[in-house]
């Protein structure tokens, strides 16, 4: 299967080429697949991908919120044109999206049915990318997760680990709830679904859910380090956007496929294993 992956370079992109080594894969990466080029649909269409899975993004969360144009420029007429170039492809399109649609107002975990409505510009240039993926690419799977984090790139695991090795004290917010998500396992989730036809909405996952406080002392924990991880609020935090409190993502329908992710502090053990 020829299978082009926006955003190759990213976190999750490098897992992918990892996990789909077999496949013929295309990484498209800047500059050559820059997500604002109007050609981008036509280059995207030019490789004649069997799947295109967009994994490309603007995901720094404060720094949508300081530049809304840049977000949905990227995020949602990005996705646009990716849509356009599968489309015309005739590929398959999986998109990956995110928690941060959902307001965090419920107890439980979010459904593939619950209402949208996010609270940061983040999330909302994501949720017009899950729409322009769908009206632009007929085959289209809008694949949210979410706490995402792996060997490659900046994320909260590799800033808490290196913290916790210089600093005695870390000061991490406890009032937002959600499930920590492994790229590598994830990675291999979505190698589970490229064989089926499977479109609409799909939650994945780390199974479980915590705070960024109670997965803070699981990574130090089980790194072994000695830094001591304070609970604070959100509002003591200071950070620009605001996030839901609540964004666990259920993944009773990605089970009815016959796939899931491990409990998300066996992803914390994975990451520390393969990072070594
Ligand atoms: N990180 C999370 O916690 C999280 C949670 C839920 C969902 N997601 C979603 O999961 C997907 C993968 O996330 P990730 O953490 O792997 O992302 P990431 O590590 O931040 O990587 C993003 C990728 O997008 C590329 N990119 C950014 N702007 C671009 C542009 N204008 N044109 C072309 N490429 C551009 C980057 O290219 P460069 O390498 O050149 O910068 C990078 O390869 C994203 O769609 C994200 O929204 C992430």
């Amino acid at each position: 299967m020829r299978i082009l992956i926006t955003g190759a370079k990213g976190q999750l992109g490098q897992e992918l080429q990892r996990v789909l080594m077999g496949e013929d894969v295309i990484p498209a990466n800047r500059p050559e697949y820059e997500l604002t080029d109007p050609m981008l649909g036509e280059n995207i269409a030019a490789q004649r991908p069997d799947l295109v899975i967009h994994a490309a993004g603007y995901t720094d969360v404060d720094g949508c919120e300081r530049d809304p144009e840049t977000a949905f420029t990227v995020n949602a007429q990005g996705t646009r044109r990716v849509a356009e170039g599968a489309a015309k492809a005739n590929a398959r399109l999986i998109y990956i999206s995110t928690d941060f649609v959902f307001d965090g107002k419920k107890t439980e975990p979010y459904t593939e049915r619950d209402p949208v409505n996010p609270l940061n510009v983040y999330g909302r240039s994501k949720l017009a990318g899950e729409e322009e993926a769908v009206k632009g690419c007929r085959r289209t799977l809008v694949l949210r997760t979410s706490w995402l984090y792996g060997v490659h790139g900046k994320n909260f695991v590799r800033t808490i680990l290196s913290l916790a090795a210089s600093q005695p004290e870390i000061r991490v917010v406890e009032d937002q709830r959600g499930s920590p998500t492994y790229a590598r396992h994830l990675a291999h989730v979505i190698a589970g679904l490229i064989r089926s036809d499977v479109t609409g909405v799909i939650h994945a996952g780390g199974e479980g859910e915590c705070s960024w406080y109670e997965f803070a002392k699981d990574i130090v924990q089980e790194a072994g380090l000695s830094g001591r991880v304070v609970p604070i609020s959100t509002a003591e935090s200071g950070r620009l956007a605001w996030r839901p409190p609540y964004s666990a993502l259920s993944t009773a329908i990605l089970r009815q496929h016959g796939l899931s992710l491990p409990p998300w502090r066996e992803g914390v053990r994975q990451f520390l294993v393969d990072q070594a």
